[in-house]
């Protein structure tokens, strides 16, 4: 037996031996010098004219604590992936308009957006790059990465040749590219492929193709030489999404058959290419379950991608999603009642690595089916996972209510005597760029008593809390039905009757969140601008003429710059920030953490860590944690502000891992859907189905 043992010690040492002598998949490309970039010829890549099939992984830098890029690209190509994919956030790089920030700005999100760094950080981990430059990208992002200030110009048409659109797009382009075309493949960099933008079949069957030709060409202009791909999901949009001189790519979860059949049939020899092979789903919040999807189905999948016949080539969509911080995620648009759902802030997306970057079931899938595909490289063990620890928990101590926190905003953005509709993309701040992200409130002294009825015209985007004399009126957020009544987005024209008021006159507040922009499809045929941006707001049937109107940003450093704190002493009903500590000693381990909001059962806010804006919580579920890098906490005193909109609690609890809600029942068909019991004033009862579209 102990000979044995020695023997496969020996054997296993020869192999780890061998392994170390194959080259690096940089080396392995490249050993002769570079002469030519990613080629095609008889359904096949080329890559510096050696065979090349793109083995790749989504990993977006703008989602992940850079401290930790290093690591997810290590597990990238650990898992024998070759390559790592990423979209490109506009909306923050260019967060006001003309001023840019890659990497070296002011805000917290900051440095997430050194894109080069992440490239170069690529490179150094022996992985190619495929960038998704957008303009516009989807990916669950608000408004799909474009700026919310575009809206200001009354006549914008985003995602087309509108020269206001386009003068934006070529400044922004202009700015971006420049950084990156010196990193690409043939000028001995990471770059293999780009993107012009994104599933272009789903804005609407009659394509701007001027816009597609000008996104082209003004990327070319600007240096860049590798490869150019659409893609779409051909089977639905067949080649309309399409510009000459890129290749066309395919996305689905199932289907890899019929999609590539679909591509051979439009561009005859063209490798099959799956540029969003989905390895799981994106959650809405309102619904029932956290979305999955079953190992077993991607492995079955990924086997007809991989298979001789199809020779197929893939990007793993998500291959680790992270996390949407502050208030970037994205929402859709339904055709239906409740017509708009927003995602929630953790983008895990049941993706191969989690959230937090943690192995799946999916990773040792891909790894087994990948290796056999791959040449004759080097392909690392993958790194160690990451410990995670269930903190004691913090405890809230001091607040700020609504009053004393607009008495923190600076007086040149509390604005007098202004009318509605007024949305705050309108404001006149930021440098003429509006108020983009967070809360906006709207105040107003009026005569009136019990019995009264206070009536928004039009719809409210998205999320209304009422207010007056300084008391909260509005329920919290905890069931369907609600989605329909005053102070929600689901219906127009919304009254609330005031009880128990007497004659007099009274101050009323309205509160609106910003939940974020719809992100798919036609970004235009919905109002995507934020507050109340469509009507007045009556009073018995008299329009309330004049309000203060004041923009909460809850940017990082105003937060933590906040005064006008008291003492809590009871249940604190919101809005209003809480702020609290935990200190960590000099012994203990600073590791990733879920801060767990599930004992907050009439609640939604946002949760900020040492300044930093994790996202939000929800009541309504189904995701009941936030995810806390470890990056973001220190020995010592780590502070803990929370804005609650509802009911606060004056405790944070800390997991050891994430409750993302409960877990949907198997798919059985192709098409994504949800059934939601829904009850409102317009619909009792009624069973609806809500189709989640192809969301990116
Ligand atoms: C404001 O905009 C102008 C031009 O539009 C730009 O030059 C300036 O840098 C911007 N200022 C800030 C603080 O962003
Ligand atoms: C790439 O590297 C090779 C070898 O170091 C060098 O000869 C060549 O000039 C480089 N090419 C570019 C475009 O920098
Ligand atoms: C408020 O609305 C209710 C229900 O529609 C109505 O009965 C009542 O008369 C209204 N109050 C006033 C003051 O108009
Ligand atoms: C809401 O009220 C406005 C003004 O009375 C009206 O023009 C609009 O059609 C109403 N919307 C709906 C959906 O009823």
């Amino acid at each position: 037996m102990a000979s044995l043992n020695k023997v496969l010690t020996l054997i296993a040492l020869l192999v780890a031996v061998a392994a170390q002598d194959l080259p690096s998949n940089y080396q392995y490309y490249t050993e002769e010098g570079v002469k030519s970039g990613l080629e095609w010829t008889n359904g096949a890549f080329l890559l510096n004219k050696k065979g090349f099939r793109i083995f790749s992984g989504a990993v977006h830098y703008f989602r992940v604590h850079p401290d930790y890029w290093r690591d997810r690209l290590k597990k990238v190509r650990a898992a024998g992936l070759t390559t790592v994919e990423t979209y490109v956030p506009w909306n923050l790089h260019e967060k006001t308009k003309d001023s840019f920030d890659f990497g070296d700005g002011q805000s917290e999100m900051s440095p997430f957006l050194d894109i080069v760094r992440f490239v170069k950080m690529a490179q150094e981990e022996d992985l190619f790059v495929i960038v998704r430059p957008g303009p516009y990208i989807c990916s669950e992002w608000d408004y799909g990465g474009l700026p919310s200030w575009l809206q200001r110009d009354p006549s914008m048409r985003v995602r087309t040749s509108y020269p206001g659109y386009l003068e934006r797009v070529d400044k922004f382009f202009g700015m971006l590219l420049p950084l990156l075309t010196d990193l690409q493949f043939t000028k001995n960099g990471s770059i293999i492929a780009w993107q012009v933008e994104n599933e272009y079949g789903h804005y609407q069957e009659d394509v701007d193709r001027t816009y597609m030709e000008h996104l082209r060409d003004k990327m070319i202009e600007l240096g860049v030489t590798e490869t150019l791909f659409t893609s779409d999901t051909p089977t639905m949009r067949g080649d309309i999404g399409s510009v000459e001189g890129a290749i066309q790519s395919a996305n689905f979860k199932y289907g890899a058959a019929e999609e590539f059949a679909k591509l051979q049939e439009l561009q005859p020899g063209v490798p099959n290419l799956a540029m969003e092979f989905w390895t799981g789903w994106f959650d809405h919040w309102g619904e029932p379950w956290h979305n999955t999807h079953d190992p077993e189905d991607m492995a079955a999948e990924l086997s007809v991608i991989l298979s001789d016949e199809w020779y197929g080539n893939v990007n793993f969509y998500m291959f680790h999603g992270g996390t949407s911080f502050g208030f970037l995620n994205g929402a859709n648009v339904l055709p239906i009642f409740p017509h708009y759902l927003a995602d929630v802030s953790s983008y895990d997306y049941d993706a191969v690595l989690t959230e937090a970057g943690d192995y799946t079931r999916k990773y040792t899938i891909i790894r087994e089916m990948i290796l056999p595909n791959l040449p004759p490289i080097y392909t690392p063990e993958p790194p160690e996972q990451k410990s995670k620890v269930a903190y004691r928990g913090a405890v809230l101590t001091e607040y700020v209510n609504l009053d004393n926190l607009v008495r923190n905003v600076p007086g040149e953005l509390q604005f007098a005597g202004m009318k509605l509709p007024l949305a705050m993309e309108d404001l006149p701040m930021n440098n003429d760029s509006g108020q983009s992200f967070g809360y906006i409130l709207y105040r107003t002294t009026a005569e009136f008593g019990s019995g009264s009825n206070l009536t928004i015209v039009g719809h409210v985007r998205d999320l209304a809390v009422l207010r007056i004399d300084g008391k909260l009126l509005s329920k919290p957020w905890t069931s369907d039905w609600q989605i329909g009544s005053f102070g929600f987005w689901g219906a127009a024209n919304r009254s609330f009757t005031f009880e128990d008021v007497e004659y007099g006159f009274h101050v009323i507040d309205i509160l609106v969140e910003n939940m974020g922009r719809n992100n798919f499809g036609v970004l235009s045929d919905f109002n995507q601008k934020k507050g109340l941006p469509e009507g007045p707001v009556l009073l018995d049937d008299n329009e309330i003429p004049e309000w203060e109107v004041i923009p909460f940003e809850f940017n990082s450093e105003w937060v933590e710059s906040l005064t006008q704190y008291q003492p809590i002493t009871g249940n604190v009903d919101g809005p209003a920030v809480l702020r609290g500590s935990m200190i960590l000693s000099l012994s203990e381990e600073v590791a990733d953490t879920f801060i767990d909001m599930s004992s907050w059962t009439e609640s939604r806010g946002i949760v900020f860590v040492n300044g930093f804006n994790l996202g939000r919580y929800s009541s309504i579920g189904p995701c009941k944690t936030l995810y806390v890098p470890a990056p973001l906490l220190k020995q010592g005193e780590n502070k803990f502000h929370v804005f609650e909109l509802y009911h606060a609690r004056n405790d944070l609890a800390f997991s050891d891992t994430p409750n993302l809600g409960p877990v949907k029942e198997p798919e059985s068909t192709t098409q994504e859907s949800m059934t939601t019991e829904t009850e409102s004033t317009e619909t009792t009862e009624t069973e609806i189905e809500l189709l989640d579209y192809p969301g990116f």
